[in-house]
Parts: C-alpha cells; sequence; structure tokens
C-alpha cells in the first residue's frame, strides 16, 4: 500500500486541498477525483460519515487512512476540528469550458467580475451549488480554485463548473448585469440561460462587463444605502431566478 504521507507530499502542489470532513463528503458527493485521504481518527470520522452522510460512508470508509497526529500536523497548516484532509484532482480547464458552454442550459451562470475577496468567492460558489447553477465565472487575477475559496466553498467547486474567463470568452446566453441603477428584478423573470454577472467589491461593474450586458437589473435598496455585499447580491439574485419558476437541478 502506497505510504499516504509520501503520496500527499508528492501531489499537494498540483491538487485541491478539503480541509475538513464536510469539504470532503461534499467534494465525494459530486464525484470529485480523491487520490488521498487521511485522519487521526478513522472511527470518529466513519462515525460522523455515518451520522451526517450515510450516502457516502462506504465511499469515504475505502479512502480514508489513519496517520498519525503528528504526521497530519505536518500535511496541513492549521488542524481541523474533524482531523480530515484530503487532496482531490482540479477538474481541467476543458471539462469546466465544455460543461459552461452546453446547451440548452437549466440553470444560470454567475459571473463574478474582477472580485477581490476570497471569501466572497466561496461563499459564491456554495450559492451556486446550492442553487444547481450551471457554474462560476470569474474575470480578472483571483484564482478561484485559491485555497480559501475552496475553504469557503466547503468542497463544493465539484458540484458546478468554476473557471476563469475573460469577458470576451463568457458563455452563451443573455447576459443580466446587476446594478444599483438598473431595472427592479421585480418586474423580470431570469430565464435559466441567464449569464448572471456582479461587479467587483471595489469598483462595481467594469466597462466591459457593462458594454457585454443586455439587461441591467437592480436589487431593492432603501436611497440612502449604497450597494450590498456581492455573496449577498447573488444569494438574492439566484433565489428571485429560484422563485420565479427557475428549479435548482437535483431537485
Ligand atoms: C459591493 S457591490 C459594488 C460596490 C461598488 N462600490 C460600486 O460602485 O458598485 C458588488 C456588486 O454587487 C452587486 N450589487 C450590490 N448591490 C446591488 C443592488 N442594490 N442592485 C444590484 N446589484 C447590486 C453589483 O453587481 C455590484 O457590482
Amino acid at each position: 500500500m502506497t505510504d499516504p504521507v509520501r503520496l500527499w507530499r508528492q501531489l499537494a502542489d498540483a491538487s485541491v486541498l478539503l480541509d475538513g470532513f464536510h469539504a470532503l463528503k461534499h467534494a465525494t458527493r459530486f464525484r470529485a477525483e480523491v487520490p488521498v485521504a487521511v485522519t487521526t481518527d478513522r472511527e470518529a470520522a466513519l462515525a460522523l460519515a455515518g451520522e451526517l452522510a450515510p450516502d457516502v460512508r462506504d465511499t469515504l470508509d475505502a479512502l480514508l487512512t489513519e496517520i498519525p497526529e503528528a504526521a497530519y500536523a505536518t500535511l496541513v497548516a492549521r488542524p481541523h476540528p474533524t482531523s480530515v484532509a484530503a487532496l482531490a484532482v482540479r477538474p481541467s480547464r476543458e471539462t469546466n469550458l465544455r460543461a459552461l458552454a452546453r446547451t440548452p442550459r437549466t440553470a444560470p451562470v454567475v459571473v463574478l467580475d474582477n472580485p477581490r475577496n476570497l471569501g466572497n468567492a466561496g461563499a459564491v460558489i456554495r450559492l451556486a451549488a446550492g442553487f444547481g447553477a450551471t457554474g462560476v465565472v470569474t474575470t480578472g487575477t483571483l484564482d478561484p480554485w485559491h485555497p480559501t475559496v475552496v475553504r469557503g466553498g466547503a468542497g463544493l467547486h465539484f458540484a458546478t463548473a468554476v473557471e476563469r474567463l475573460d469577458v470576451d470568452e463568457l458563455p452563451p446566453g443573455p447576459v443580466f448585469a446587476l446594478d444599483p441603477e438598473g431595472d427592479d428584478i421585480r418586474g423580470l423573470k431570469l430565464p435559466d440561460d441567464a449569464v448572471l454577472a456582479f461587479g467587483s467589491e471595489r469598483s462595481g461593474l467594469s466597462a466591459a462587463l457593462r458594454a457585454r450586458a443586455d439587461h441591467l437589473v437592480s436589487l431593492p435598496m432603501r436611497p440612502q444605502v449604497s450597494s450590498y455585499n456581492l455573496a449577498t447580491s447573488v444569494a438574492m439574485t439566484l433565489f428571485h431566478w429560484s422563485a420565479t419558476g427557475g428549479a435548482p437541478t437535483g431537485s
């Protein structure tokens, strides 16, 4: 049997860190390829699986190897309370591009135009997974697979297509760009093939994204408030899509 600690060290730089039981549970449910998974207490981890995730318990049983605490501490920067960690294979750009380009589309794509905050990006990926969105595209320099984004996404990067693209590479579909100056979202039905675009935390929508937009849409807000947080804006917009006829896939 391959030494899991050695295998981890060989693969770590090119892999996605799944830090904690819940990240591994989600990634496994959405069929991530997991070459190595470790824990300092197999019995406790499998008991947690039996309680919270019986659907993937057998898979976790086959994946998890128990290692000493001292070895685990050398693999992760901060030990997770569940003492579980794993490495997953990042889906290729080609795989993501294929998923984003597939038509007819049954759920929107979320675009974050030059996001700056890694926590916001993770929260948006978790939302997109929950609503069954087709994918999350970022423009600009932030890597949507950065370890902090993956931590914020709770392992749900594998439940939706996550890729960085240029504005001129956006997937097909009408672009609804969210901006406080747009038309009130409450009067609109967002189509399943919508591309829902959100601006940067600092400066809002870029000129390039505005030029690409078919519709400018606003979320209701009293006049004295300038804007909402990026991730909460995505939450309200996806909720509006689902509440006006869109169905989270898998439901
Ligand atoms: C924190 S806001 C950006 C604030 C930025 N200072 C600006 O000038 O727009 C981030 C993004 O959330 C979305 N957003 C926030 N509040 C919104 C609202 N009331 N209506 C529509 N979109 C909103 C927009 O896409 C916005 O670009």
